[in-house]
């Protein structure tokens, strides 16, 4: 894991970024958004979860946390969700209900500590609202973000992803070039049904977010970007007649595994 930072005042980041062999890296970010009632973001990936629970501590003691808003049950969402629930007893899970049963299968979850999140509804944590929003792109259908009316950030769950070069704080540290063929190649993996969506639909999905007009997009899969919401909303136009992406087979497996355990010494 790499250093928490503040993406704004009540915004920490808390980031991972997955070695990608010949590919560059995968970002994987939780967020603590210091509302009146705390809301913890995500939970990052399990192989770090020590490590994780030792950064969100480093900014908060996790009994003051109020709400685990978990974005999908995914597990490189999930990583250290029932540490977190252990070790702030009052919090409570928001998240889609059929994501929560659904990780029940994994292991026990205490279900009456969920708070269902559908759309159309936002989330009262005390001193702002959070909107409920589906994200344009998305890898599995219980995903839900939110619109932050106080902040004017944009928690974009899975989409507005991208492979990146190196470690970052924001996105607008890269290169156009770079962070326009990352967030494709994301988007290409993540959403494979993009290429099959009508085009008219898709850009109503993305006009829902230039309405909003988000200061600052909050992937699980990007370093924050802020004042790019419109180039971002470009790339994504643009992904439906992008080349479609194709798993590696077992030789490119082969490669890949080589190479990580090259990486790792
Ligand atoms: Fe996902
Ligand atoms: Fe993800």
């Amino acid at each position: 894991m790499h250093k928490p930072f503040q993406a704004a005042p009540d915004i920490h980041v808390l980031p991972s970024f997955l070695p990608m062999p010949g590919a560059g890296f995968l970002p994987i970010n939780a967020f603590l958004i210091l509302a009146r009632e705390p809301v913890l973001v995500d939970t990052g990936i399990g192989v770090e979860s020590e490590e994780f629970l030792r950064s969100l501590e480093s900014i908060i003691d996790p009994k003051d946390i109020k709400w685990v808003w978990l974005t999908h049950d995914d597990s490189d969402h999930t990583g250290s969700l029932r540490a977190i629930l252990e070790l702030a007893p009052q919090a409570r899970l928001a998240t889609h209900a059929i994501a929560a049963l659904r990780e029940s299968l994994v292991g026990p979850l205490p279900l009456e500590r969920v708070h269902a999140l559908t759309l159309g509804e936002s989330l009262d944590v005390g001193d702002r609202l959070l909107r409920v929003i589906r994200p344009p792109l998305f890898d599995n259908p219980m995903s839900l973000g939110f619109y932050d009316e106080k902040s004017g950030a944009l928690l974009s769950v899975d989409s507005f992803g991208g492979l990146v070069p190196s470690p970052a704080e924001e996105a607008g540290e890269y290169e156009e070039k770079g962070l326009v063929s990352g967030m494709t190649a994301w988007a290409t993996l993540d959403s494979p049904w993009a290429h099959l969506v009508e085009k008219g639909k898709f850009q109503d999905a993305l006009n829902q977010v230039r309405r909003l007009d988000p200061k600052l997009i909050l992937s699980a899969h990007l370093p924050p970007a802020k004042g790019m919401t419109e180039q971002l909303l470009k790339v994504l136009a643009s992904v439906p007649d992008a080349e479609p992406f194709m798993p590696p087979n077992q030789e490119a497996f082969s490669f890949m595994l080589a190479e990580m355990a090259k990486a790792q010494g």
